[in-house]
């Protein structure tokens, strides 16, 4: 009998042993995890820094953009016509906007605001450099007013009706005091220097007549974003062209 109790103690004590062990085991597994974790997210960062900087950057999918839209250009030309329903929002009339930086050749020409304040932006940086004088003398037009306009012009510098930027209020016309030809003015001259800095492009360049459909307009000016409009005239493309491009 004492022999069996001693053989039973020391299968006990086995027992005990073998449990403290595996658990002791599985511990230090639990431990080792988190380094685990550590260690693959460096792996991440140093094995191919391109990706794992790409990868921490990568907003989540509902963040704001904070760069330009790339799709927000609205290309208007005889291929792609506006609706008929088309009317831009935010139209603001010139004439009621005060202390502006240019002057205007009528009372009831209006752009849509966002044109209107990087406009004015753009014709106060120019004054500011001694060059001023700008008259605007076309905006925002209807579709009856393209017609109207289309009806009467002779030279091929009107588009037909759907087929005008004027008609998104994101155009806009300028010339200057006594000037026939505004291309030799300094006002040109400046303006095609710097209207990219504001957001707008020239948008029937010239030699493009065959891209653009129009004869080179160099008082007619387009409103595109600082981003777009820098690439664009920086690369002196059309509208087509650099849409085409991407
Ligand atoms: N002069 C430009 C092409 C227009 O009429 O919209
Ligand atoms: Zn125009």
């Amino acid at each position: 009998m004492k022999r069996f109790i001693y053989i039973a103690g020391i299968l006990l004590v086995l027992c005990m042993a073998i449990v403290s062990f595996v658990r002791y085991a599985d511990l230090e597994s639990d431990r080792n995890r988190p380094d685990d974790r550590i260690q693959s997210s460096r792996e991440l960062l140093t094995s191919n820094p391109h990706e794992s900087a790409l990868r921490m950057r990568r907003p989540p999918t509902n963040a704001p953009h904070t760069s330009e839209p790339s799709e927000d250009i609205l290309l208007v030309n005889a291929e792609n016509p506006l609706p008929k329903e088309f009317h831009p929002e935010n139209l603001v009339n010139l004439y009621d906007q005060k202390h502006r930086h240019f002057q205007l050749a009528q009372a009831d020409i209006e752009v849509c605001e966002t044109v209107f304040e990087a406009m004015d932006a753009m014709f106060a940086a120019a004054q500011k450099e001694g060059v001023k004088g700008f008259i605007i003398t076309s905006g925002y037009r209807s579709r009856e007013e393209q017609k109207e306009i289309f009806s009467t012009s002779t030279d091929g510098t009107a588009a037909r009706p759907g087929e005008s930027e004027h008609e998104t209020g994101l155009a806009f016309d300028v010339t200057t005091m006594g000037d026939e030809n505004f291309e030799l003015t300094p006002q040109f001259e400046w303006l095609s220097n710097h209207c990219a800095e504001f957001g707008f492009i020239i948008r029937y360049p010239k030699g493009m007549e065959d891209v653009t459909g129009y004869p080179y307009e160099p008082w007619h000016y387009r409103y595109v974003g600082k981003a777009h409009a820098a690439n664009i005239m920086d690369k002196e493309l059309t509208l087509e062209q650099y849409l085409e491009e991407r």
